[in-house]
């Protein structure tokens, strides 16, 4: 396992890492998450992502439980959850960065968690209505207060993340320092095109979510959707349109001779591509047994064959033009 600095902070994350989005709580009790937390940390992975927001706050309690049965040195891993849509259907608490959410949130995260602190504290996305000012200064108190000791955004405009550090700037409060964007075969435009002065210029870094596209890219809808699937699972209907899209699966079809011809699955071939991508802090995976954490571990031994003539090839397949829009 490469560990990557999270932009141009000093904090070091595993090139792969794993999330708990669906999967806990949804599909992995308590158990099952100590089995595949403890399968990607012996594989070298040191962050672990969440949200409040995930199975309700059950992802966090999941997550803080299988913590403590795990018993890691808490300098040895990082973890981080993230706060916007919130959990209580009232004015104030939906869907909001204000101050008071803010700091509430992260009181109930820690506390589901069971830990003093995260490492990582995302706005999970941006709130139009709160002046980017509060935000900041609340992110920055959290952090005065030891209760999270970086912070970042997730799927924020490239504005809105230049605006954000500008007010840290002329106040000298903690910026934010990395992002959190969809990345993947097939949805790569945004993260390619709009952030790329913020990582240049402002030396931002990432943490890429759904890299195998909820599995899309691991080809195992080529023939319809699987039972046991996140495809099937109950409430993910929002997937079908494009977990059974004819165009996308035929892509990831033409994958397979790539995939045969490196001796890998297609689903590390497809995390090793995001790998190469140095603007990639950190691919966070996701899984719902421990097997495909053992499988997804490995593409980091992929990623060194991907040659600049096996990257073009899979351009070509995924017909990607400059300026083109994803999907
Ligand atoms: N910031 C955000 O807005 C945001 C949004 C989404 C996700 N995230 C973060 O990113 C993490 C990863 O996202 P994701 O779960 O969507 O990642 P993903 O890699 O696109 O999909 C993961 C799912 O694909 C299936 N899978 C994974 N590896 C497999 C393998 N080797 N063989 C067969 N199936 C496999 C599993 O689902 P089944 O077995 O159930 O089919 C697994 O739960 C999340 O846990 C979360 O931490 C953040």
């Amino acid at each position: 396992m490469e560990y990557r600095h999270l932009g141009k902070s000093g904090i070091q994350v595993s090139e792969l890492s794993f999330g708990s989005w669906v999967t806990f709580h949804n599909q992995a009790d308590v158990n099952a998450a100590v089995e595949m937390m403890a399968a990607a940390y012996d594989a070298g992975v040191n962050f672990f992502d969440n949200a409040e927001v995930y199975a309700g706050g059950k992802s966090e309690e999941v997550m803080g439980t299988a913590l403590k049965q795990l018993n890691w040195r808490r300098g040895s891993y990082l973890v981080s959850t993230k706060i916007y849509w919130g959990l209580h259907e009232n004015v104030n608490e939906r869907n909001t960065l204000n101050r008071k959410r803010l700091i509430e949130g992260i009181n109930g995260s820690l506390q589901r968690l069971q830990l003093e602190y995260v490492d990582l504290l995302y706005c999970h996305r941006p709130d139009k209505t709160t002046p980017i000012e509060e935000t900041v200064w609340a992110m920055h108190n959290i952090i005065e207060w030891g209760k999270a000791f970086y912070w970042g955004t997730s799927e924020w405009s490239a504005a809105e993340i230049v605006a954000a550090i500008e007010i840290a700037e002329r106040h000298h409060l903690h910026k934010p320092i990395v992002e959190q964007p969809v990345y993947n075969l097939l949805s790569r435009h945004r993260f390619s095109s709009e952030y790329e002065r913020v990582y240049k210029d402002y030396g931002y870094g990432t943490t890429i979510w759904s890299p195998l596209a909820s599995g899309l890219l691991t080809g195992k809808y080529n023939k319809g959707i699987p039972s046991g699937s996140r495809g099937a699972l109950e409430g993910y209907d929002w997937l079908h349109d494009s977990l059974t899209d004819k165009s996308k699966l035929a892509k990831v079809q033409a994958l397979e001779p790539i995939s045969n011809e490196l001796g890998c699955t297609v689903s590390q071939l497809a995390l090793a591509w995001c790998l190469k991508n140095p603007f990639v802090s950190s691919v966070i995976t996701g899984a719902s047994r421990v097997e495909q954490v053992h499988e997804n571990m490995k593409a980091s031994e992929v990623a060194p064959k991907l040659t600049p003539e096996i990257l073009q090839r899979i351009d070509q397949i995924f017909e990607i033009k400059k300026d083109a829009d994803d999907d």
